[in-house]
């Protein structure tokens, strides 16, 4: 089974963000995957999500997306005000658009291809990064400050218990409850695909990065531990594939091949979409039984 993987197209920041999406389709069309996964961040303006999954349209493979935390942000606090928080576009306005657009809204149903379940989330943080200064960020990596300052601003997971109690402003939920509710989910989600006899292997895809070694240098963790746990502590997850750093990893954590290769934010170097497609997109290859030669 052949999974294709991108994440971070950021269509919202650039017009080579932007342009970029149809040459990603038309190499897809040639590689010509079982399975297209998009590991979040396409846009936090939902036309402009609806526009690049449509993109996708001519590709016939199992596409599969979770959101990331561009995704979720609602961009005007009069929105936030009026109650509209970044729960309804994570458990409403973005499954839909999934579903109009070809796409499974993996975090809300984990689905099976042929032996091989899937699972998926944002992720999340909860804050519980290094001792590293922010000084000590690495300058290409500096839009990840920029990303948790606009994360305070824009992503707002409102508690609806206050929310009943006539308080007319929104109230946030702490990063860490977020990310515990969302760990918990995917860990049911996982457990449930574990459970089914027909599933061989698991692979996770979510947002924030699961586990530390996926970090960069000079930055803080900017994920959740307790997901790198849960997905640890499931023996049939083989796969991690993630997002939100933006850079290309592709390594081993414990028997866990975790993966990400991300648009990002493209800069005007004068390179061919053509070339630049071939950095933001990869393959994995999963071994399925018809795989094997058979034993005479
Ligand atoms: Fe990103
Ligand atoms: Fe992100």
């Amino acid at each position: 089974m052949r999974i294709a993987y991108t994440s971070d197209l950021h269509v919202d920041i650039s017009q080579r963000n932007w342009e970029l999406v149809p040459y990603l389709v038309e190499v897809l069309k040639l590689v010509d995957p079982d399975v297209l996964v998009i590991a979040g961040d396409v846009s936090p303006e939902l036309g402009d999500l609806e526009y690049a999954l449509d993109c996708f349209a001519p590709l016939r493979c199992l596409k599969l997306f979770v959101p990331g935390n561009h995704d979720v942000w609602v961009l005007s606090e009069e929105m936030q005000e009026l109650g509209h928080d970044s729960y309804e576009k994570y458990f409403f306005y973005l499954p839909d658009a999934c579903k109009r657009n070809g796409f499974v809204p993996l975090w809300m149903e984990p689905v099976t291809l042929r032996g091989v379940g899937f699972a998926g989330s944002v992720g999340w943080y909860d804050h519980k990064g290094g001792k590293e200064t922010q000084a000590a960020f690495p300058r290409e990596h500096h839009y990840l400050l920029d990303s948790m300052w606009n994360d305070m601003r824009w992503a707002c997971w409102g508690d609806i218990s206050f929310m009943m109690d006539g308080v007319p402003s929104m109230v946030r939920r702490p990063d860490g409850e977020v990310a515990r509710e969302f760990n918990l989910r995917l860990d049911q989600d996982i457990e449930m695909l574990a459970g089914d006899a027909r599933v061989s292997e698991i692979v996770v895809v979510t947002h924030y990065p699961p586990f530390d070694e996926l970090s960069v240098e000079g930055v803080p963790f900017s994920g959740s531990r307790d997901t790198g746990g849960i997905l640890l502590s499931h023996p049939k997850v083989s796969t991690s594939i993630s997002g939100h750093i933006h850079d290309k990893r592709d390594l081993l954590v414990k028997g866990v091949r975790a993966v990400r290769c991300p648009v990002g934010y493209l800069g005007w170097e004068k390179k061919k979409y053509q070339d630049m497609v071939m950095e933001c997109l990869e393959v994995i290859h999963i071994m399925e039984e018809d795989d094997f030669i058979p034993e005479r």
